[in-house]
């Protein structure tokens, strides 16, 4: 059970949890050795467990690196964010700084840190995109009052991280995979396969997710399953996505999606709970 309720996500994340958390703690087991977590995200799943020991990752080095500073250096973090204005103008001009290579290397870790969160709370629907090139593009969101400093949650993920034993990456999925243990336990949480070809947000990383990437995880899921190990995925409920997991439970469940480019992609959509156990 969670051990401090003020630990919990600070990034608002296209595809974050909180909507099905219960569902999804329903299904954790009791007890395990190492919680693994390949698509971090928000983490609301990693905040609303907290582990004592995880392995934690996601393929958006951004992302990462406001983790570690959190850990690292969460006032120097607090300080940095201090310093934004919620204006239009400035808000370009951060945004702009991933334009500049020479200008980017320059800024510390604790700058770029702080930089994504501050996009994260002030751009439109709190979306994180990035264009081919690898650059934030999400316009300006025009919001009244949002919430760039959060003091005591940014602290007490801090705390959390210092007093755990934490490990967090940022690779594929799949390299990640290859170091499970028997007893350990594996929450997967991919970009969703999308519902129809316009509604589903899988623009997380230049890259992209597509069904080659969900067949590729499949196949390190069968690998977890020889091996012993348990593994909850979710993902939506697509006829793609039963069909290939048709050898394991799945549990369908509804949720409303928060974030969405479309106002038609908002609402109920099925998600299934695949799990080997
Ligand atoms: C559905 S989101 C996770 C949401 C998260 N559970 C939460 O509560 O906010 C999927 C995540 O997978 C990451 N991702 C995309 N491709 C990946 C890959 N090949 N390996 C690891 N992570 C990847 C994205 O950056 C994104 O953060």
């Amino acid at each position: 059970m969670a051990e401090n309720y003020f630990v919990m996500p600070f990034v608002k994340w296209a595809g974050g949890k909180r909507q099905i958390l219960d569902q999804i703690m329903e299904f954790v087991p009791e007890t395990f050795s190492t919680y693994y977590e390949p698509f971090l995200g928000g983490g609301a799943v990693l905040f609303a467990l907290q582990p004592q020991k995880a392995v934690v990752n996601d393929i958006c080095a951004e992302l990462m690196l406001v983790y570690e500073i959190i850990r690292e250096d969460v006032e120097g973090l607090l300080a940095d964010l201090r310093r934004h204005k919620n204006e239009k103008d400035y808000f370009y001009c951060i945004r702009a700084l991933d334009r500049y290579p020479q200008k980017y290397k320059k800024l510390t870790p604790v700058q770029r840190a702080s930089r994504m969160l501050y996009l994260n709370k002030t751009c439109f629907n709190g979306l994180y995109r990035v264009n081919k090139k690898g650059q934030f593009n999400v316009p300006f969101g025009n919001y009244k009052k949002p919430n760039i400093i959060n003091e005591d949650i940014l602290k007490a993920a801090g705390a959390y991280f210092n007093q755990a034993e934490i490990k967090f990456t940022c690779q594929d999925f799949a390299a990640v995979l290859e170091e499970v243990e028997r007893d350990d336990f594996v929450y997967l949480d991919p970009p969703y396969d999308p519902v129809s070809e316009t509604a589903g947000f899988t623009g997380y990383d230049k890259d992209g997710f597509g069904r080659k990437d969900q067949i590729r995880l499949k196949e390190c899921c069968d690998m977890l399953h020889k091996k012993g190990v348990r593994f909850l995925l979710s993902n939506a409920a697509t006829q793609f996505i039963l069909d290939l997991y048709r050898d394991y439970k799945i549990e369908i469940i509804q949720a409303k999606r928060a974030i969405s480019a479309r106002a038609e992609g908002r609402g109920e959509v099925n998600e299934v709970l695949v799990m080997n156990f």
